[in-house]
């Protein structure tokens, strides 16, 4: 598309935002979208009659045909023999009453700006989906907007950064994003389709970063360079030889070994300080954890890197079979035998490594300045996040190297406020005087609950910035006839911890 088309395109899709097709078709029929069902806001479009919000939605988001006429007035200014000839939909015939549809699914998509606090509009092209087109996906299916593409998008950093690599940039969603705080984004993927829509995406947005597009696998097609922010939804998907497989999803590698060896070998592509930030599947095998099998990849990294994984997700074997198997379109509804098969494939090739369940999670890894790794943390958190992953992994990184250039004494000399979120629980019998549990409980980022003993509680409650944390130990040592180095030193570990974890707010950092 040529950029007069698409700002010709783009001012005819300019009052069609998330914010107008929500408010015009309401939160019912958005919350079944999300579930990919189209019935509910089918029924409210057509409610709109010819309003151009209705038609747009129905036309290139729901799959209906739309008669040509009411095509040309949504599309004012563009026109649809521009929207034939760009690729972006079919029509029965040059009349009026005549039906158009889509050849592609196009969507709006917004984000927060550069500024954490402005909107972005976008719209995004991208393969019509099963719900829209009621066939099996194709292998080459370019995939829209997802949920794992939700999950990365909103646990990545936005800082303004130099260079982003987006590997595996499909319709060029998180080069989008990166455009918003990048210099430079370069965006690949092994598929050519793929990148014909990132590119129409690119045009269509005309996003303020410079935006390069390369074919290849993996960082081959960046071997050498280095970026300041590598960002991947890669193929994580794991499949076994003969169940279904798609370009966007399956890497072609076995079990999980594309997410090994990204964890292996993003590091060479890091500038100092740079972060890589992805999404993966591991196999949890019998008598390991997850946590070693991610330790395997992270000790065997080419480059010594912090570490950060935060598994949001468990599945046995079975359940992981049974819903790749759903996404791939395979149901026992439609194809019982070809679904016992691909099921049974699924459950010999995890058996065979002695795959019990499968985790998912977002890693994040960061190449020290220093070149020494201080940072090594792997964590559970299914619960939902309140507030952006990205802003709060952020944050806790900054205090993490904070902390970590201080010894003990100098980390006591500090003084702390407590953070605005933070809150204290007590549990006890009711007919105690004292609590029998203190729980300290953070309301935003991951929502951490820390027990305290008295001491730490007391603590905490005394953290208003007015003494340092070395003079508040020294009175509680003293009030609870406890040796005071000891209660220093037990102070000191849990202080880092929760500054770290964005509990605790050193005023000197301010
Ligand atoms: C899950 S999609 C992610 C798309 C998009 N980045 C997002 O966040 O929604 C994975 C993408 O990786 C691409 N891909 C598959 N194998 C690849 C490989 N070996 N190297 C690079 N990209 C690959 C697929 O074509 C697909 O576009």
């Amino acid at each position: 598309m040529s950029e007069s088309d698409a700002d010709a395109l783009r001012a005819a899709l300019a009052g069609w935002t998330v914010d107008t097709v929500t408010e015009a078709l309401g939160d019912r029929a958005m919350r079944a979208l999300g579930r990919e069902q189209t019935v509910p806001a089918q029924r409210e479009a057509r409610r709109l009659g010819g309003d151009p919000i209705g038609i747009l939605s129905r036309l290139f988001t729901l799959g209906d045909e739309v008669p040509r006429s009411q095509v040309a007035d949504a599309l004012a200014g563009f026109g649809v023999e521009r929207a034939i000839a760009s690729g972006l939909v079919e029509a029965a015939g040059a009349g009026d009453a005549d039906s158009v549809r889509a050849r592609v699914d196009l969507r709006p998509t917004a984000a927060a700006g550069a500024d954490g606090e402005s909107t972005v509009d976008w719209w995004l092209a991208s393969d019509l989906g099963e719900a829209v087109t009621g066939a099996r996906l194709a292998d080459d299916h370019v995939l829209g907007l997802g949920g794992a593409s939700t999950t990365l998008a909103g646990a990545t950093m936005r800082r303004p950064v130099g260079r982003v690599l987006d590997l595996g940039t499909g319709c060029g969603i998180q080069a989008l994003h990166a455009s918003t705080h990048a210099r430079e984004v370069v965006a690949t993927d092994i598929s050519r389709r793929a990148l014909s829509f990132a590119a129409f995406n690119r045009t269509l947005n005309a996003p303020p970063a410079a935006w390069e597009l390369r074919e290849g696998s993996m960082l081959e097609p960046v071997a050498g360079e280095q970026f300041d922010l590598v960002v991947s939804n890669p193929p994580f998907v794991i499949t076994p030889p003969g169940a279904p497989s798609f370009e966007y999803r399956d890497g072609g590698v076995g079990g999980d070994g594309l997410v090994g060896g990204l964890i292996r070998e993003v590091g060479t592509v890091l500038a100092p300080g740079g972060v890589a930030q992805h999404l993966g599947n591991w196999e949890i095998r019998a008598g390991m954890t997850w946590e070693q099998r991610l330790e395997e990849w992270l000790d065997a990294s080419e480059v010594p890197l912090d570490a950060w994984v935060i598994q949001r997700d468990l599945l046995d074997a079975a359940e992981y079979a049974e819903t790749w198997l759903r996404d791939a379109g395979v149901t026992p509804e439609r194809d019982r035998a070809g679904f016992r098969a691909a099921y049974e494939a699924y459950l010999a090739d995890f058996d065979a490594r002695g795959v019990e369940s499968i985790g998912f999670g977002v890693v994040t890894l960061r190449r020290p300045v220093s070149g020494t790794p201080t940072l090594r943390r792997l964590e559970e958190h299914e619960g939902a996040v309140s507030g952006p992953l990205g802003a709060h992994l952020a944050a806790a990184l900054d205090a993490h190297d904070w902390q970590a250039g201080l010894t003990d004494d100098a980390l006591l000399a500090e003084r702390y406020v407590v953070a605005s979120d933070v809150t204290k629980e007590t549990y006890g019998r009711a007919t105690e005087h004292d609590p029998e549990h203190i729980l300290i409980r953070q309301g935003g980022g991951l929502g951490r609950a820390v027990r305290a003993d008295t001491a730490l509680a007391g603590f905490v409650s005394t953290c208003d910035g007015e003494l340092t944390a070395g003079q508040i130990s020294a009175a509680l040592a003293a009030l609870l006839d406890v040796p005071t180095a000891a209660m220093a030193s037990g102070l000191a570990d849990a202080v880092r911890g929760l500054v770290v974890d964005g509990f605790l707010l050193p005023m000197s950092s301010d």
